[in-house]
This record gives structure tokens, C-alpha cells and sequence, in this order.
């Protein structure tokens, strides 16, 4: 039968407990293995926003599904790329980071949703992070909380590139990303019930010009630095902190368009800084292009 393996089966030995992935190499959790996913990897939290950011490419396809993470494959106006759903927070972000790693990716862009701490930002705009505050845990089984969680310039560069070409309303800086959507951002969690040292962390954040609050930005960093890849993050603004607004799907086309047009664009670089033998994106780089 022609039939499509969507995770490894139940029953089947793996190579070993600390090693969970099969013979040809399949991660357990994402179901992938080398070599079917190219190295630009899209990473929304929600398994549901996959086929959204996949209606934008010229053809695409299902290559797996396994608890939360999906992921398609396809070709954006030629470059190979994959979408592959994380999950909400850092511990399911980084079983996917992780075993994407292991199959070939090495540069990430979160397209995600985000709370908006500035009266400012609009519900609807997007933000653009350099960085984020660590309110994980998963980073900190990683390394000391001294360590950054920032993103890489080269990514960020390319999301304000592609927000730019495409008129997106959106703000740059620093993100901070919690573990918990209730108490962690200091929303009341059931019966109001709310800490006092959480009570103002949303007010608090705001004063040192944290633009926003997600939940897998500072994995997603923290990781990808720790492991070389590259890692960048665009958020839709569904809620804002100040003015008490909240739309959902609000602005989360917009970040996906963006997501995958950085995509285009990094991909454009890459391939220009592999045809000279240079590693970084330099302004001299992005004016010798355009001038092509
Ligand atoms: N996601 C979050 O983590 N917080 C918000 O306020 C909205 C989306």
C-alpha cells in the first residue's frame, strides 16, 4: 500500500533509550529523518498555522505528524522550505529544535503569537525579536541564566527586510518569553488567584523596553546558540497588556508572510555568501545585490 508514515509506529525498537530515533535515523517526537527537510525551517507554536504558512508557497506538501508537531515541506518562489509546529512553550520547542537539528536544519524563524506590553504596539502589528528575556525553564537545564537568548542579525535583518517589502506594521526588540500564559505574565490564574511578585511583571517588562511576552522566543535563542543554528522570531500582536485588547488571529497573516519572505531573503544571501567564500551579511553584501 502507498501510504505515508506519519510517526514511528507503536511497537517498533528504537536505537536505543538515549538515542530514541529508528535505523534510518527518524527522530521519535517529529518523525523526520535526514535529509527530507531542507535547512530553513519555519516555527510556529500551533500545529493549525503549518498549513496556513504552507498556502503561501508554490507547492507543498504533509511530511509528518506525531503529538504536536507537523510539518510540511515545499518550495517558497524556489527555495526549499519547512514548516514544523512546536507546541506551546519551551519544552515541547526544544524536543523539536532538538531532533530538527539532528535532520538537517540549521536556521529558524518562530512564527508566532504574541501579548503586547506598550500601549502603542497595535493588536495586529508584528514584532520583530533581537532577543529575549529568559521566563523559561527549559533553557536554564541548558545553560546558566547569564547566558543570552538573542537572536541571530542576519535573521533579524532579513524579517525587517521582508516586513519593509511588504508594508507590515511591526516593532524591533526585545522579547520576553515565560513558561506560563496565566501567572507567568501576570494574567490571574483561576479564581484570581495571582502571586504578588507576578502581579506587575507585564508593567515591570515594559519599563526596561520589553516590547512583548510569547512563550518559546528564549528556547529557541538559547539553543540555537548554544548549537550554532541561526534563529530569528516574528510574532503576531493578538493582545495588548495595556489596553486590554485581545483578537485572536489578529496580524498572524501578516507574520507569516514575513516569516517566509525572510526565508527568500536569507536564502538569497546564503547563496551569494557561499558563490564568494564570505561568512557574514554585510551592508556591502545587501548593496551588491541589489544593484544585480
Ligand atoms: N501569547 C502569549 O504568550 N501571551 C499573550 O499575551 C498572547 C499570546
Amino acid at each position: 500500500m502507498n501510504y505515508m508514515v506519519f510517526y514511528v509506529e507503536t511497537g517498533k525498537k528504537l536505537k536505543s533509550a538515549s538515542t530514541p530515533e529508528d535505523e534510518t535515523g527518524r527522530q521519535y517526537h517529529i518523525s523526520i529523518k535526514p535529509g527530507e527537510i531542507p535547512r530553513y525551517v519555519l516555527l510556529p507554536g500551533d500545529p493549525g498555522r503549518v498549513p496556513i504558512i504552507a498556502s503561501f508557497w508554490d507547492e507543498h506538501r504533509k511530511l509528518s505528524e506525531h503529538r504536536e508537531y507537523l510539518t510540511y515541506v515545499g518550495t517558497y518562489k524556489g527555495v526549499r522550505i519547512a514548516a514544523t509546529s512546536t507546541g506551546i512553550g519551551g519544552p515541547a520547542a526544544a524536543i523539536a529544535i532538538e531532533e530538527l537539528l539532528r535532520v538537517g536544519a540549521n536556521t529558524f524563524i518562530r512564527v508566532g503569537t504574541t501579548g503586547a506590553l506598550r500601549k502603542e504596539i497595535r493588536v495586529g502589528d508584528v514584532i520583530i525579536s533581537t532577543g529575549a528575556v529568559r521566563y523559561d525553564g527549559t533553557s536554564k537545564i541548558y545553560v546558566d541564566p547569564e547566558y543570552p537568548a538573542v537572536a541571530s542579525y542576519e535573521v533579524v535583518l532579513a524579517l525587517i527586510g521582508a516586513a519593509e517589502e511588504l508594508g507590515v506594521r511591526y516593532h524591533v526588540g526585545l522579547t520576553a518569553s515565560s513558561d506560563s500564559f496565566y501567572i507567568g505574565q501576570g494574567r490571574p490564574g483561576y479564581k484570581g488567584y495571582l502571586p504578588r511578585r507576578w502581579a506587575t511583571i507585564h508593567k515591570d517588562l515594559a519599563e526596561v523596553n520589553v516590547l512583548n511576552f510569547e512563550m518559546e522566543a528564549a528556547t529557541l535563542f538559547t539553543l540555537s546558540n548554544i548549537y550554532g543554528a541561526r534563529a530569528g522570531a516574528v510574532c503576531a500582536v493578538i493582545a495588548n497588556r495595556v489596553t486590554e485588547e485581545f483578537v485572536a488571529g489578529a496580524g498572524v497573516e501578516d507574520a507569516v508572510k514575513v516569516g517566509n519572505e525572510a526565508v527568500r531573503i536569507l536564502a538569497e544571501w546564503d547563496e551569494e555568501l557561499s558563490k564568494i567564500g564570505k561568512k557574514y551579511v554585510t551592508p556591502q553584501l545587501i548593496a551588491r545585490l541589489a544593484r544585480k
